[in-house]
């Protein structure tokens, strides 16, 4: 998917609707990084981090009370505040605006669609319902008591006061109705799912996006090829063997996830040294080509001494905009990341521990996506050879660390 394919500019303000701890905030982020990687401007705003700038981040669970007139009108400002920012965003060219909040009540919707569709754009309602005790409890204690709001305080108090917090949002929820336009419902993160009215290219898109994606414990692992005969040459592209310290590292691999999961998907390019590297980890590896190397075009197989005395002026173009630059009959790093969709989708919608072998381009290129970083700058990742990265899935994001097998 890119922003270009869709007709028109969209101008779509995404808004949250669920009870706290029901993966909003999860499902939000995720949106907002999916799109924006793809060619979307996007923008996501979160009223909790309004209210902790400007009330601070302590407050009781009472503070939330739909009756308690003393901190209802000041709530209902920050929501408003975030509204303005968001109207502000989409005045300046942005897309795809996504409004973080419980909005657990139907009036506070009504004026937020009526603010948004006087301004020209269209709002879809994501609404998480969960009843689940078990997943609850999951997401409190892991992504609710490491918050601001409870620094200091003991693991059960905070339980206890989250869950006090949640009750009084209860008292007054009203779930989306028909009445209020287009909504995706995500029900028991992804058990289920109710969607109506949801018309035209990006809101179809989103809706199927949101299918695939579930909150998950899975860690996605990420390593380039063991050394080839051309990395070794310094000779970029082709299809070249392992070297011996390649099969080393092939060995160290095998090791290294012999010690960690019994259920894992591998999944390898096409080329001979990504095959060979994940082969004595499992005989089940996906061969993939979208996961290939960047196509070098008429440079494959050269080294860069030779592309920069033979084709200066390429050489220099890259230098200028490496991410954009495309190689003579070749790929950018723009089109790597185009071609990567399918495997972004695939990978979020897999529920079983992943590692991927491809290479640096393309390593780079999904962990640019995963780490939520500017696509600019994906070309210049350090991703070295024989290292296993790590990635452990939070709420925002996913946790980095990296295991070098080898040297
Ligand atoms: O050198 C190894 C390699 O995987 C090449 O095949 C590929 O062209 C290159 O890395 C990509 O890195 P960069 O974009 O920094 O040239």
């Amino acid at each position: 998917m890119a922003a270009s394919s869709s007709l028109n500019t969209p101008k779509l303000a995404v808004v949250m609707v669920g009870l706290p701890a029901r993966g909003k905030t999860f499902v939000a982020r995720k949106l907002q990084r999916y799109l924006s990687w793809f060619g979307y401007i996007t923008r996501w705003v979160n009223v909790g981090d309004y209210r902790r700038a400007q009330v601070g981040a302590r407050q009781p669970a009472s503070y939330f009370a739909p009756d308690n007139a003393a901190t209802r009108g000041e709530r209902e400002g920050f929501a408003i505040d975030a509204l303005k920012d968001l109207l502000e965003f989409f005045k300046d060219g942005g897309q795809v605006g996504i409004y973080d909040a419980t909005n657990t009540e139907r009036f506070r919707r009504d004026y937020l669609r009526k603010a948004l569709n006087g301004s020209g754009i269209d709002v879809l309602f994501i609404e998480t319902l969960c009843e689940n005790p078990a997943i609850i409890e999951t997401n409190v204690r892991r992504n609710k008591l490491g918050l601001p709001d409870y620094a200091g305080m003991t693991a059960e108090n905070a339980f206890q006061d989250f869950n006090a917090r949640i009750d009084q949002y209860k008292r007054t929820y009203v779930p989306v109705a028909e009445d209020e336009g287009s909504y995706v419902k995500i029900i028991d993160a992804g058990r289920q799912f109710i969607l109506h009215d949801i018309d035209g290219y990006l809101p179809s898109h989103i809706a199927s996006f949101l299918m695939q994606i579930r909150p998950t414990e899975r860690v996605i692992w990420l390593s380039r090829h063991g050394e080839s005969e051309s990395n070794l040459e310094g000779r970029i592209g082709g299809d070249a063997p392992l070297t011996e310290r390649g099969k080393n590292y092939a060995a160290a691999l095998a090791d290294f996830f012999r010690e960690r999961t019994a259920k894992l998907v591998v999944w390898t390019s096409t080329l001979q040294r990504t095959v060979a590297t994940a082969a004595n980890i499992t005989s089940d590896a996906q061969q993939i080509r979208a996961l290939n190397e960047i196509d070098a075009g008429v440079c494959d197989g050269w080294t860069y001494e030779e592309i920069a005395s033979r084709m200066p002026d390429e050489f220099a173009a890259r230098a200028r905009d490496k991410f954009r630059y495309r190689y003579p009959r070749g790929e950018s790093y723009a089109d790597v990341i185009q071609r990567l969709e399918p495997i972004i989708v695939g990978l979020e919608g897999q529920r079983s521990p992943v590692l991927i072998v491809a290479h640096q381009a393309v390593i780079r290129a999904l962990y640019g996506y995963l780490m939520g970083k500017p696509k600019d700058d994906c070309p210049y990742t350090e991703v070295p050879l024989h290292t296993v990265i790590q990635l452990t899935p939070t709420e925002n994001g996913y946790e980095d660390e990296r295991f070098k097998l080898m040297l």
